[in-house]
């Protein structure tokens, strides 16, 4: 990332101090309330556009990565998705041909495998507007199942984990450990649990700038 910002419609203008990532694995970006970690990963899934700067990708992960048609380029979970108006099962399948069977074996994995007991048709339950509400963890574990069944080589995680009991969440940061072994997994996090996992993090402190604001009203 070079000189990267980005203006919001009302002038608030995000700044990314500069940083490199040269390999795979698991990168946590943290920072506080209102720092740009949320405007980072839409900036890099390139859902807005930079207003100055510039990323560059130095390596590039989709040539070491198995290739089937079915392995996305970039998964993006943005901070406080919600389930879509669908089955379980479509809702952890997004558009992928993943089976019953893979599903279930990946929630054993994760230490979830009790949700779909909870749930009046397990997999057949229709969740959303048409159907029955799931908890905020509930809803991550059905994500956190997509991605890791999906295995994108590049993976843009906001706050996947923050409403995970502690058990379902080690498992997910094993896994998405492993993720790391062939994918670029980015995790915004204010979670200590999950900071003490990678080393490698990236700390945005960037002060969000109102430019209507004047200098006096900023010293002040
Ligand atoms: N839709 C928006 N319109 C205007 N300004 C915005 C908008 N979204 C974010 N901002 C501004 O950009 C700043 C960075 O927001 P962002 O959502 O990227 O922060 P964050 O680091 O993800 O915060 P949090 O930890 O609370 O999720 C905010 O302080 C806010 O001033
Ligand atoms: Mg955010």
């Amino acid at each position: 990332m070079r000189d990267l910002s980005y203006k919001y419609k009302n002038e608030n203008r995000v700044a990314i101090p500069d940083f490199n990532i040269d390999s795979r694995g698991v990168f946590c970006i943290t920072g506080a309330n209102g720092s740009g970690k949320s405007t980072l990963l839409s900036l890099i899934a390139g859902l807005i556009p930079p207003t100055t700067g510039r990323i560059e990708f130095s390596f590039c992960v989709k040539n070491e990565v198995p290739d089937t048609s079915s392995t996305p380029d970039i998964l993006f979970f943005s901070q406080g998705r919600d389930v879509m108006s669908m089955s379980v099962r479509d809702n952890v399948r997004m558009g992928m041909p993943f089976g019953d069977e893979e599903i279930c074996e990946m929630l054993v994995k994760l230490g979830a495998s009790s949700l779909l007991d909870e749930l009046p048709d397990r997999l057949d339950t229709e969740l959303g507007a048409n159907g029955i509400g799931v908890s905020s963890g509930q809803k991550q574990i059905l994500f956190a199942t997509h991605l890791l069944l999906s295995r994108p080589r590049m993976a843009l995680l906001d706050e996947i984990s923050s409403n995970m009991d502690v058990i379902v969440k080690n498992r997910l940061l094993d896994l998405l450990e492993e993720l790391g072994q062939e994918s670029l997994v980015l995790v915004v996090t204010h979670d200590e649990d999950v900071l003490a996992r990678f080393s490698n993090q990236i700390r945005l402190d960037a002060p969000v700038v109102s430019e209507n604001t004047t200098k006096n009203e900023r010293a002040t």
